[in-house]
């Protein structure tokens, strides 16, 4: 006798969506040769092959990152998130003391994390949209010799803007400090080097600028702060990177069971990423950016920030008294494309971004389809 709840018989066999190009900020679309890995056969995770792509994908992970053989990465079976909060709630003792350099949405998720774990901490707050005060960040610095990391977001993705890594990271390492970073929405596509810019601790996902598929996170560092760790006790329990480092680096094993289908995708679009280059992709990213941008400055959008703040992914455009977000995401998303809001703060704003597998004649439908939707939108408008 098969047993099904009323509530599963009613319910109707999932569909596959129809193919949409994404310019939300990740998960993005992606090269086919990542896709087609899924199709690999199933693997059991305490297997020598699936010790091969672990290894593989940190070293490789590591390497995109700028480490050097002193570096390597941990993996985790989770978002960008899982992996922030494994070395938020993991690297900062129970004396220490973190200072939030804060300008948007994700600063916030770093302060909330911390919080969370009951982190001490200090937030500098220099507004939503606006770049870091650096001279803020040398006084916060002096007065307080209890801080003892400083945690910075490399993409505020809520905004767009890209902030100064390489300044904060000498600053820090002047300071005598350690510098945590969310590279979850920079990597692959900003340059970032964990030597040059004194990070050590740096947090990437799988699926946003690197271009895999979700379900995967890491953290690289340097080897011997990671073992460091070791008797500093943890605070959670699933999320314990020192667990998970001890686990992969010494026992060539996960700690628990890795997302292991989207590792295979991770590794195959990092070997496109690194092929790529990251300023070839931040150059193609940017590219399609200022094509948005030109275009969309015409429809009297504009863009919250100069292109000098920018990243190379995410624009974030004001829109006109007369533009709906809802309306207007929802007739993008009729044609095919699919665009992205922001958090509250920020107001009547759209968010678009051209991160992943994208190309130039794809912008080009959607600026036309945006067009024709605006068209429609105003016409209806005018009529009421
Ligand atoms: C800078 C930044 N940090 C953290 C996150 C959270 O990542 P996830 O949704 O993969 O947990 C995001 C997601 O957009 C992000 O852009």
């Amino acid at each position: 006798m098969t047993v099904q709840s009323g509530e599963l018989r009613s319910a109707p066999r999932t569909a596959a969506p129809p193919s949409q190009v994404l310019l939300n900020p990740g998960p993005v679309n992606v090269d086919e040769r990542v896709r087609e890995v899924l199709r690999h056969p199933d693997v059991c995770h305490r297997e020598p092959e699936a010790a091969d792509l672990m290894r593989n994908v940190r070293a490789k992970a590591t390497a995109i990152c700028g480490g050097g053989a002193e570096h390597t990465s941990v993996l985790f079976a989770g978002s960008g998130t899982a992996a922030l909060e494994a070395v938020i709630s993991s690297v900062i003792p129970a004396d220490g003391k973190l200072l939030v350099l804060h300008n948007g949405h994700y600063a916030e998720r770093v302060s909330r994390i911390a919080a969370v774990h009951g982190i001490a901490q200090q937030r500098l707050e220099f507004g939503w949209t606006q770049p870091f005060d650096l001279d803020r960040v040398d006084a916060a610095l002096a007065a307080d010799p209890g801080i003892t990391h400083v945690g910075m977001v490399h993409h505020e993705t809520s905004t767009g803007m890209l902030n100064p890594l390489s300044e904060v990271g000498r600053l820090v390492a002047r300071h005598g400090r350690s510098l945590l970073v969310d590279a979850i929405s920079s990597l692959g596509a900003e340059e970032l080097d964990v030597v040059a810019d004194h990070v050590d601790w740096c947090v990437g996902t799988a699926n946003k600028c690197l271009e895999g598929l979700p379900g995967a996170s890491f953290a690289c560092a340097p080897r011997a702060l990671l073992e460091q760790l070791s008797t500093v006790p943890p605070r959670t329990f699933y999320l314990d990177l020192h667990g998970h480092y001890a686990s992969q680096e010494h026992v060539d094993a996960p700690l628990f069971t890795p997302a292991v289908q989207a590792l295979y995708a991770l590794d195959r679009a990092l070997d496109l990423s690194l092929e790529e280059t990251v300023s070839r992709r931040s150059a193609r990213y940017a590219g399609l950016s200022m094509l948005l941008r030109e275009h969309l400055v015409r429809h009297g959008l504009e863009p919250l920030l100069t292109p000098e703040h920018s990243a190379s992914s995410v624009t974030v455009f004001r829109l006109p008294e007369d533009i709906d977000y809802t309306h207007l995401h929802d007739r993008l998303k009729e044609a095919g494309f699919v665009i992205y809001g922001c958090p509250p703060p920020l107001g009547r704003v759209c968010r678009i971004a051209t991160m992943g597998n994208l190309s130039e004649a794809q912008v080009r439908r959607f600026l036309d389809a945006f067009d024709q939707v605006v068209a429609a939108l105003r016409a209806t408008a005018s009529q009421h």
